[in-house]
């Protein structure tokens, strides 16, 4: 493929390209974007437009094509994203905090193989993510995240903790409020949390996040409407900090059909979650394993929020149940979780309230969410897969083997590179 075929390629699109990010000019810019004054970052988007645009012309195409690297050298440079610098890691591969899934065993062998490990807090109580933190130090010295639920009744204890602890990044399930981030960022600690529409990267980034995970509906968990191939373009155009996808990825081509889309990395639940490093039982793997990619259902039914999982029988029934038949049992399970978490009534109840308030929930829909963790928590960790739920991504459909995390990062970078060779960059 010719510069002059990629230049023109490169007009169709408004965003800045992985390919044009991964040039020496703007390899400065992306430099200059990660800086935290707001002017600063304003211009140098504009920067970055305008060289965009003036690649238009074909003097300047041929510019570049004499000063370009030689092609190895351009697929790795490719590879290595802001994001890379940003969290201190050597790959753009993030393993997201999964309830019940990242536990300290997924984190340290993620962050020691090169990606970002990030921790499940959320279903933690706050003992248990004190001692994950000191397993995964006492496995690995490169950096790792965790994963909260702002909503959190202790949070600001949480926060304290990733500070004293020099944890690099928090993530967070939903926009966490401007004073979680302001605390975190004024200590050193990275904030992501995950969106699922442009306009909500924007509201975070306004408050100061330094990245977002982009996740489309394809992803497991909780998930929104657009599909991964819509939303990364349409928030890396929105926001100038980095976007990593989310949302379907398994492989290197994902890596690099993410990176065309203007993400600077991706970020993959259940290609993680199978892994011989996740702490699922085997038979609850072997379960994903045999799902297909239409094998999955996004459902409000299990906590009032749409959520894609494996479509079980207890699915169905939840599905078909009128919300005065789930309620007694989402209650009963809440009660449950409170000794599992060693959360007290009115903690519970405080926690409850804020949930309620900040996501607007009816009160059936908050006993459900208060419920869910309960329902996951019996399949990922208690093996009980007729009691509970199953989050999956649709990925699980085409995920056929359970290798080590070490095995996958190295693939997935290998066949990044392959394809970037096939394509000729
Ligand atoms: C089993 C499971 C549990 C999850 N739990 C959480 C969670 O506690 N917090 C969170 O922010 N996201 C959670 N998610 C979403 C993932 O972090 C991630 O964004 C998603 O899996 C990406 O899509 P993929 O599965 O296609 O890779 C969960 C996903 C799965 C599959």
């Amino acid at each position: 493929m010719t510069v002059q075929r990629k230049t023109a390629k490169a007009r169709k699109s408004s965003a800045p390209t992985a390919k044009s990010k991964a040039t020496p000019k703007a390899k400065t810019t992306a430099k200059a974007k990660a800086t935290p004054n707001a002017k600063t970052t304003a211009k140098s988007k504009a920067k970055s437009r305008s060289t965009t645009r003036k690649s238009k012309s074909p003097a300047r195409a041929k510019r570049v094509e004499s000063a370009a690297p030689p092609k190895v050298q351009r697929s790795q440079s490719a590879l290595h994203t802001r994001i890379c610098e940003m969290f201190g890691i050597e790959y753009p591969i993030i393993q997201t905090g999964m309830g019940w899934v990242s536990g300290a065993s997924l984190t340290s062998a993620t962050s020691q193989a090169g990606g970002l490990g990030i921790l499940a807090a959320a279903t933690m109580t706050f003992r248990e993510l004190e001692q994950a933190i000191a397993k995964v130090k006492s496995r690995t010295d490169k950096p790792f995240g965790v994963n909260m639920r702002a909503d959190q009744s202790d949070v600001m204890k949480r926060v304290g903790l990733l500070i004293r602890e020099k944890v690099k990044v928090a993530s967070f399930a939903q926009a966490p409020g401007e004073r979680v981030i302001k605390t975190l960022k004024d200590a050193g600690v990275l904030t992501m949390p995950t969106i699922g529409a442009r306009r909500h990267a924007e509201k975070v980034q306004a408050w100061g996040v330094d990245a977002v995970i982009a996740q489309g509906q394809e992803g497991g968990g909780h998930t929104g409407q657009i599909p991964t191939s819509i939303l990364i373009p349409d928030v890396s155009a929105a926001v100038d900090i980095p976007v990593i996808g989310a949302g379907g990825f398994r492989d290197g081509r994902g890596l690099v059909a993410a990176l065309a889309l203007g993400a600077e990395g991706i970020a993959m639940g259940t290609r993680f979650l199978l892994t011989k490093d996740s702490q699922v039982p085997d038979h609850v793997k072997q379960i994903y394993l045999q799902t297909k990619a239409n094998g999955t259902v996004v459902t409000k039914a299990v906590d009032g929020h749409p959520q894609r999982v494996i479509r079980t029988l207890l699915i169905d029934q939840l599905e078909k149940a009128n919300v005065l038949t789930r309620f007694p049992r989402a209650a009963l399970n809440a009660l449950s979780l409170m000794k599992v978490t060693g959360t007290s009534l009115p903690e519970l109840l405080e926690e409850g309230m804020a949930m309620k308030q900040n996501q607007e929930l009816t009160w059936a829909q908050l006993a459900m969410a208060a419920n869910a963790p309960m329902l996951t928590k019996a399949s990922m960790v208690d093996g009980r897969i007729e009691a509970g739920i199953l989050p999956t991504g649709q990925i699980a459909g085409v995920i056929d083997e359970i290798p080590t995390v070490a095995e996958l990062i190295q693939r997935i970078m290998v066949e990044a590179r392959e394809t970037l060779r096939r394509l000729g960059a």
